[in-house]
């Protein structure tokens, strides 16, 4: 089945931890934390202590986005603070760099995996496919929630899933930017099973509902 990845981006920073056992309670499979730099990306979110209170206070699986610079500098501390997964971008850095990152954070017995933005081509992921759980396909440019979801990155999200079933069959594909009840069909449709959705779900005040109408999205 489809996992579902609400990022709390979207959510009540105020109550963040109110807005995660909500989606917890909601049948949410991963929760999916989005950490700006304002270098790689033009915004800053939240980063090490946010998510060492969110650790203590759930047990959700936690997915960490790191939309930073050079992001090897932090990965130890990301998996210390309590992530269960951590995500890098290819292009945050050189490639000797990023697969260090891979290394240091299953070694710290935890997931990880690559993100590739919009421009970057499905072939980027090729260095890393066989040492990571997850590879994170970008459907809007990283930064902010509640963009639309850029449909020409279906093929590409197509182009990894083969990739994938060819040379990591266990690995996993998320994606992450615009995905709402319209768009997780098409996503699904190309290969994806790991669905991010912020402003969908914690835009609504009816999470469990949001997340149920995201998973019953048909093509129309
Ligand atoms: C964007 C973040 C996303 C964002 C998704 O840079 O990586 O995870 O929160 O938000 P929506 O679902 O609203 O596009
Ligand atoms: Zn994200």
């Amino acid at each position: 089945m489809v996992k579902i990845a609400p990022s709390i981006l979207s959510a009540d920073f105020a109550g963040l931890g109110a807005e995660t056992a909500e989606v917890k309670a909601a049948g949410a499979d991963y929760l999916h934390f989005d950490v700006m730099d304002g270098i790689f990306v033009p915004n800053i979110s939240i980063g090490i202590p946010v998510l060492k209170s969110l650790r203590k206070a759930t047990d959700m699986f936690i997915d960490a986005h790191l939309m930073i610079d050079r992001p090897v500098r932090y990965a130890e501390q990301f998996c210390k603070a309590g992530a269960d997964m951590v995500t890098f971008h290819v292009e945050a850095d050189s490639r000797d760099n990023i697969l260090k990152a891979i290394d240091i954070t299953r070694s710290m017995g935890k997931k990880a995996g690559v993100v590739i933005k919009p421009a970057t081509p499905a072939d980027a992921v090729l260095p890393f496919l066989p040492l990571v759980d997850i590879i994170l396909v970008m459907t809007v440019e990283p930064g902010f929630g509640g963009q639309h979801f850029m449909h020409e990155q279906l093929p590409k999200i197509s182009r990894v899933r083969e990739l994938i079933d060819t040379l990591a069959p266990d690995c996993e594909l998320e994606v992450d930017g615009g995905i709402d009840a319209g768009t997780a069909a098409l996503a699904v449709e190309a290969g994806a099973n790991v669905l991010v959705a912020g402003s969908a779900i914690f835009g609504r005040s009816d999470r469990a509902k949001a997340i149920e109408d995201i998973r019953n999205s048909k093509i129309s």
